[in-house]
C-alpha cells in the first residue's frame, strides 16, 4: 500500500529525513517514536505534501505522491490528524465531519451525509452528532479528529501525537479506536507515549536526527539498546 524509499529532506544544516525507507500494508499500524526534533512531524509533512522532499519516493497504491499538491494527495487517500484538534468549534460534530466528507473527499448531498454518519459511528460519536464541536471533552475532540480523517475514506491515516493531554484510561480508549480503524486501512502513529503504541502498532520505527535507527515489533523496539540510549540517556 505505502512504499517510502530514500526519503530525504534538509532544512539548511538540519537533516529531518535521511534516506528513510519503510513499507506498510492495509491492516497494519507503524508506530513512530523519537526525541523532540527527530523529524517525526516532518515525515508526515513530506508524505502529505506540506513540505517538499529533496529526494526519494513515496508511493501509495503504486502512485507516486511526491511532486503532487497536498489536496491531490488527500484525494489519493492520505489523511492526517493532529495533536491539537482542528475542528470548527462553532459547528456541530456532524457538520464538522460533513465538511470533511464534502471538501476533503469531494462528496455532495446524500453521499456526503452517509459518509459523515458512517465516520461518526465508526469513531463512537453518534450520540454527540448535534453537540457543538468546541464544547466536547478532550477525548471526544480527539475522536472527532479521527472521524474527520476517516470521512475522506483514506487508505493511509497519519496520527501525530493524538494522545497528547489524555489520561491513561483515555489513551487506552483512543488506542482501541485506532486498533478498530486500522482493520480497514494503513496507519502511521507518531506518539510520545510508547504505551499507547504498544497495543496497536505492529512495528515501531525509531527516528533520531532524521535517521531511521530501527524498525522492529514493539517489544523488541522498546527493549532495544537504541531506544534505551535515546530515551534514558544510557551510555552508548
Ligand atoms: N519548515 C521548517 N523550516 C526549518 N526547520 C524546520 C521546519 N520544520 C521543521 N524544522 C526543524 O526540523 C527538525 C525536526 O522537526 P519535526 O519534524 O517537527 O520534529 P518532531 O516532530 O520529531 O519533534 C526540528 O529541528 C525543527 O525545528
Ligand atoms: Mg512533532
Amino acid at each position: 500500500m505505502l512504499q517510502v524509499q530514500g526519503l530525504s529532506k534538509k532544512y539548511g544544516a538540519i537533516v529531518v529525513a535521511d534516506a528513510i525507507d519503510f513499507a506498510l500494508d492495509p491492516g497494519q499500524c507503524l508506530g513512530v517514536i523519537g526525541p523532540n526534533g527527530a523529524g517525526k512531524s516532518s515525515l508526515f509533512n513530506l508524505i502529505t505534501g506540506v513540505a517538499r522532499a529533496d529526494a526519494g519516493s513515496v508511493r501509495l497504491g503504486g502512485v507516486e505522491l511526491l511532486g503532487q499538491p497536498p489536496h491531490r494527495r488527500a484525494r489519493l487517500g492520505v489523511a492526517r490528524a493532529f495533536q491539537i484538534p482542528q475542528a470548527f468549534g462553532n459547528l456541530t460534530v456532524y457538520e464538522n465531519v460533513l465538511a470533511a466528507a464534502s471538501f476533503g473527499a469531494g462528496l455532495a448531498g446524500a453521499q456526503a451525509a452517509r459518509r459523515a454518519v458512517d465516520a461518526l459511528s465508526r469513531c463512537g460519536l453518534q450520540a454527540r452528532s448535534r453537540d457543538m464541536a468546541g464544547r466536547l471533552p478532550l477525548l471526544d475532540r480527539k475522536r472527532l479528529e479521527m472521524a474527520k480523517a476517516i470521512a475522506t475514506d483514506p487508505k493511509l491515516l497519519l496520527l501525530d501525537e493524538v494522545a497528547g493531554g489524555l489520561t491513561e484510561p483515555e489513551v487506552a480508549a483512543l488506542a482501541a479506536l485506532v486498533a478498530e480503524l486500522k482493520t480497514q486501512l494503513a496507519v502511521i502513529w507518531i506518539e510520545h507515549i510508547p504505551q499507547a503504541l504498544h497495543a496497536v502498532a505492529d512495528r515501531i520505527l525509531v527516528l533520531h536526527f532524521g535517521r531511521k535507527l530501527l524498525e522492529a515489533p514493539p517489544d523488541e523496539a522498546m527493549a532495544s539498546r537504541e531506544v534505551r540510549e535515546i530515551y534514558m540517556g544510557l551510555a552508548a
